[in-house]
């Protein structure tokens, strides 16, 4: 969680230091007008000011340097804390479950670190500014005291009223501070998700009403952000009213005191100076305080995506991983459902099966049957409802996620890139990094390597920006990373269309060599790699309607057949009637 105490006295001699130089530079600052004053005296009396515009000059310097000094403590302390701040959350949102960064939407999480962070950084300045004028208001409120104990009475009576008043709209501002940064996040939300949606927002000429949806939430930020400036207009309404307040209140009692001899003209002339004098000090008091209230509203949002709970807990990362046992199936599933978060219906119903240690394992079945669900639990993106999920043995939930998570390479149905250099998205996982001639050996295998040549930097060029590779070429590179991996399982989650022939005569290589020594389940679309598949598991809504070789399911499975009958339906003779997609669709699917 986050501490704002904590964090500000974690370096309690910088902090200390900040303070006492913008003492000293407050000293310095009231100190001038005195040396100032002996400086005319000096004049006027014919004498030769040295000493004291020596004085007045050292006043102004060190005025000015513990300022800048204490200034840039200041800032040095909020810069650490904005960081702490920002690395804590970043590492603690990677830490969730995939499920609750869906939902909460990566803009939302990253307003936490720019807009929250910086709301938080500025309490810093507060930090200072606070104690500084509570000081001088109290030890004004003591001179008070002595000069005339009945008007300071009167006086703290005036500031008590002024005080509950801003109290009460501080309160308010929190609220709408929160509010105000919920908005934000809504808003960055929306625009990072459009932007990842560029090309089809294009494509469908929706740049007009994606744009109005976005003005609907940046006005709803507006009319938030309004009320809470309606808000803060109200303090230095307070502050005026209640200073009026104090001051017709000790005119009034002074008055009074004077006309009954209890007071004397110079002892009332001097505590209305005071009065006029902490006034400022009130302010700052206000002002600082309102900024606190924003900086405490950050503090509640950081804290609240700090406490979801993170994928594992720290305890799991510290037990031993269990050994592999040697007879057991890589992957096990027994009687295994799961509901996604928010859906009606369950994903998987009671699914059995079984997968060898090595070889090659399809599953097959139509969109929507739950084989990506199937691939999310081996690697326990989510836990099953019921039933278990064993792996190598063990059920995932008695592995350290971290060492499951070792055993298994996934390549994702999207096979995505992380913004990194090709080098290190190659490596991704691996312990040790690759040798330029392991990495050159993966990238010949899947037919990339010419490709890799071909870019700027070659190995070392940055992908996901400028440099980005065509959907056949990241699921080639997606496949690269699992040849590169020592996993014992790989998973994989096959599109249904993103490599000419070539590239699939050389996938199904690639898939081969891996299932040599590891096992591979494949959601497979593509007859090639069913018919490679020792094993192929058939689904439909959620359920394994059969398991076994190709040819024992063509034979006895009626909806696998169908299922392969459909992928290979003669394209149309003539080629202007054929569809260019089907056509393409067709020429990557070998027939059974
Ligand atoms: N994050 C999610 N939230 C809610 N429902 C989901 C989610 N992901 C998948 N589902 C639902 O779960 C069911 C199984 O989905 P899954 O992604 O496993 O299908 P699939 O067999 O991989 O399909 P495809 O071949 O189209 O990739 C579907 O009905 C889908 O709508
Ligand atoms: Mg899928």
């Amino acid at each position: 969680m986050v501490s704002l105490r904590r964090e500000l006295t974690a370096d309690p001699v910088r902090l200390i230091a900040a303070l006492l130089l913008a003492l000293t530079a407050t000293a310095a600052t009231l100190a001038l007008p005195l040396f100032v004053q002996e400086v005319v005296t000096d004049l006027m009396g014919g004498r030769a000011p040295r000493a004291h515009a020596a004085l007045m000059c050292a006043a102004a310097s060190v005025g000015a340097l513990a300022q800048a000094l204490s200034g840039f403590l200041l800032a040095r302390i909020g810069e650490r804390l904005a960081y702490r701040i920002r690395v804590r959350i970043m590492d603690h949102s990677l830490r969730l479950t995939l499920g609750v960064v869906k939902a909460r939407g990566t803009g939302e999480l990253a307003a936490r670190i720019t807009s929250d962070a910086l709301l938080l950084r500025q309490v810093v300045d507060v930090a200072t500014q606070l104690p500084l004028a509570a000081l001088t208001v109290a030890a004004t409120l003591v001179v008070m005291v002595w000069i005339d104990w009945v008007l300071t009475l009167v006086t703290v009576g005036a500031l008590a009223l002024l005080t509950l008043l801003v109290l009460l709209v501080l309160r308010q501002m929190k609220e709408n501070v929160g509010k105000q940064q919920n908005a934000v996040g809504r808003i960055a939300q929306r625009f990072t998700a459009d932007l990842d949606a560029l090309t089809t927002i294009k494509a469908h000429r929706a740049e007009a009403a994606t744009a109005e949806a976005l003005a609907a939430d940046a006005e709803r930020l507006r009319t938030i952000s309004l009320e809470g400036a309606r808000l803060a207009a109200l303090i230095p309404a307070a502050l005026s009213l209640g200073n009026q307040l104090a001051m017709i209140a000790v005119i009034l009692t002074g008055g009074a005191r004077l006309a009954a001899g209890d007071l004397g003209i110079a002892a009332f002339t001097a505590f209305l100076l005071y009065l006029l004098q902490t006034i400022p000090y009130v302010s700052t008091l206000a002002t600082g305080s309102g900024r606190l209230q924003a900086g405490l509203a950050a503090r509640d949002r950081c804290n609240e995506l700090l406490s979801l709970p993170p994928e594992t807990d720290a305890r799991e990362s510290h037990r031993t991983a269990p050994a592999a046992l040697p007879d057991a199936p890589a992957v096990m599933f027994r009687s295994v459902s799961y509901t996604h978060p928010g859906a009606r219906d369950a994903a998987l119903r009671a699914v059995s099966f079984a997968t060898a240690r090595t070889g090659l394992t399809a599953v097959v079945g139509p969109s929507g049957a739950g084989k990506t669900t199937v691939l999310a639990l081996i690697d326990r993106f989510v836990r099953p409802a019921s039933g278990s999920v064993r792996v190598l043995g063990h059920d995932t939930a008695d592995w350290p996620l971290d060492a499951l998570r070792a055993r298994i390479a996934y390549v994702d149905q999207r096979f995505t890139l992380l913004e990194a250099t090709a080098r290190e998205n190659l490596q991704l996982g691996r312990s040790r990094p690759a040798t330029d001639p392991e990495l050159d050996a993966a990238l010949e295998a899947v037919g990339l390597a010419q490709d890799i040549t071909r870019l700027p930097q070659g190995l070392d060029t940055l992908l996901g920006r400028e440099s980005d590779l065509s959907g056949g070429q990241r699921q080639r590179m997606a496949l690269a990373r699992a040849l590169l991996s020592d996993a014992d399982i790989v998973l994989l989650d096959e599109p249904t269309s993103q490599l000419d022939g070539l590239n699939e005569e050389r996938l199904r290589a690639v898939i081969a060599d891996l299932a040599a020594s590891r096992a591979v389940i494949v959601v497979a679309h593509r007859l090639s790699t069913v018919r490679d598949a020792r094993h192929v598991i058939m689904m439909n809504a959620g359920t394994v309607l059969d398991a076994a070789d190709h040819d024992t399911l063509l034979h006895r499975c009626a909806p696998y057949r169908a299922l392969v009958a459909s992928q290979t339906t003669k394209p149309p003779p003539a080629p202007p009637a054929a569809h260019p997609a089907l056509r393409d669709n067709d020429s990557a699917h070998v027939g059974p």
